[in-house]
């Protein structure tokens, strides 16, 4: 029988500890660095026990607040938990958590929203400070004593090599079908020593299937059993049926002018039920034999895995409803081979996506009329999550694709707006806009032609008309002509929203 890879090496038995024993070992102002990325493979118990002892330090008018570093968000044990204890100082790159969206925008909590491929980088650098304590979650032991990673890859690697101490969770609910899955690259350098990473086809494995680790720097070892968040998608509504079906033509169309293969460029697709939906819209396309070189992988994904549409695909962590998870995880094995899950700075790594010509598909909240795209901050100043791999993305994609419903809050916001309130992506790094209203094929165009598209095949009918004259009077009145705005009302459907509740 071989041995389960779930057993503790014997040289390190004597680290096993609770979790309340084990997140006493981190401090007041400690710099912690988190496994997990979009609700998967975050430690899951260590952090609920901070959050409770952090809670009884304030009890006693003791201050407890500690700074987080992660791959991406993670789940309410830990974001969720230590936001409610009003433990988090900083955090960095991504959040989904509403609590801690809450603190964020309370200004309560510093929050550093940053290029998920960068943030590896910024640590060898030095830029992000000292590291004090990794903890990390794995689903088990190589018999060289090496960590089989869980089912999000993220930062690990930097956490584990540039941590003074680390705390491993080894969770037994994630599957041992996991290892031989991962591909963890060591050829990172910082210049003047970076030499071109060697990866050419989404299926290439250029490193190993496991994290290095020093033992002598494991502090504990917590055994936990506790599944990965895995929020369920909505079911696709109408709105993002059109979106998708909008999205399928112009693909479809792009083949036959001999702009994309017929297997498609390596997909790459962002967070949320809308993205999701387009994945689920690809099992009826024409497409076959694709690939993906994406961030996370969905359910939309293992669909089309099982349908033999995606021969295979490259992530760094997985984001799937609990059915998917549960379907992933009683049939690991057969998935394993297709599957590959590496460091975040190599999913989203800009000279790869680049190279490898990507076709890139995300979802924004607002749009301007020149293409400009916020994808984070609400009304200019309340964070929704964070840039998260967009920008890894966009700016470097073959095709670079965003899509949104046309309105937001019942109708009450435009997601079309004479001027975008924040801007994650500027309009050089974003070709194309779909909304269920229709497509607005950017390339080539000029800032004044872009704006009659995104008007017109973008923008709800309920505020097409408002556009069309704020862009007519601006063709007159504007300081320039090359991208024409009228200044002193720009942001003015912002400001109505934020004092009546509507941009209307
Ligand atoms: N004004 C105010 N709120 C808006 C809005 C707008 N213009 N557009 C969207 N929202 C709100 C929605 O109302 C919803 O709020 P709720 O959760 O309170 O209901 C929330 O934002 C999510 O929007 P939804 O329409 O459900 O879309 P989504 O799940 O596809 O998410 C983004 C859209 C932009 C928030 C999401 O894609 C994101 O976080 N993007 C940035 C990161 C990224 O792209 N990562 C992928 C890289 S690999």
């Amino acid at each position: 029988m071989t041995r389960s890879s779930r057993i503790v090496p014997a040289s390190l038995k004597s680290k096993i500890m609770s979790a309340e024993d084990a997140a006493s070992l981190i401090h007041n102002g400690a710099v912690v660095g988190m496994s997990g990325f979009t609700g998967s493979g975050y430690p899951k118990e260590v952090p609920l026990a901070l959050a409770a002892q952090i809670e009884q330090q304030h009890a006693q008018g003791e201050p407890f607040r500690v700074k987080i570093w992660s791959g991406a968000s993670t789940g309410p044990e830990l974001d969720g938990a230590l936001a409610k204890a009003d433990g988090i100082d900083f955090r960095l790159p991504y959040n989904s958590d509403p609590i801690a969206r809450k603190k964020i925008n309370a200004g309560e909590m510093n929050y550093f929203d940053m290029h998920l491929s960068q943030v590896a980088p910024l640590a060898w650098q030095g830029f992000l400070g000292h590291l004090d304590t990794a903890v990390i979650e794995i689903s088990g032991f190589t018999p060289e004593g090496n960590l089989i990673p869980s089912s999000s890859v993220g930062n690990n690697k930097t956490w584990l090599d540039q941590a003074d101490k680390i705390i491993l969770e080894v969770n037994r609910w994630q599957s041992e079908a996991l290892d031989g899955m991962h591909d963890i690259y060591y050829g990172t350098d910082l210049p003047p020593n970076r030499v071109p990473i060697p990866l050419v086809k989404p299926d290439d494995r250029i490193g190993q299937a496991h994290f290095k680790v020093d033992p002598s720097k494991i502090v504990a070892i917590v055994e936990t059993d506790t599944p990965d968040r895995n929020a369920p998608f909505a079911e696709p509504d109408d709105t993002a049926e059109a979106i998708a079906g909008h999205l399928l033509e112009f693909l479809k169309h792009e083949v036959k002018v001999g702009r994309l293969p017929a297997s498609m460029l390596p997909l790459q697709s962002g967070v949320g039920n809308v993205t999701n939906a387009v994945l689920s819209g690809l099992l009826d396309s024409p497409f076959e034999n694709m690939t993906a070189f994406t961030e996370v992988i969905q359910d939309g994904m293992l669909d089309l895995l099982d349908a033999g549409k995606l021969r295979m695909a490259s992530a760094t962590a997985f984001s799937l409803s609990p059915d998917a998870a549960h379907k992933f995880n009683a049939d690991a094995q057969r998935y394993r081979d297709k599957l590959i899950l590496r460091p975040q700075e190599i999913s989203n790594h800009p000279e790869l996506i680049r190279r490898l010509g990507c076709v890139a598909m995300n979802g924004l909240i607002e749009a301007d009329i020149f293409g400009n795209v916020n994808s984070t901050h609400v009304m200019g100043s309340r964070i929704q999550n964070g840039i998260g791999g967009s920008g890894d993305f966009a700016r470097n994609a073959y095709l670079s694709i965003f899509m949104t419903p046309s309105t937001a809050k019942n109708g009450k916001i435009s997601a079309i707006v004479p001027m975008a309130s924040h801007v994650d992506h500027i309009s050089q790094d974003v070709q194309v806009i779909v909304t269920e209203q229709g497509l607005a094929d950017l390339r080539g165009l000029a800032p004044k032609q872009k704006a009659a598209l995104i008007i017109e095949k973008c923008s709800h009918p309920d505020y097409r008309d408002a556009l069309h004259d704020y862009f007519a009077r601006a063709q007159h009145s504007s300081f320039g002509q090359h991208a024409p705005n009228i200044l002193s009302e720009a942001l003015s459907w912002h400001q109505r929203y934020v004092e009546t509740g509507s941009m209307a």
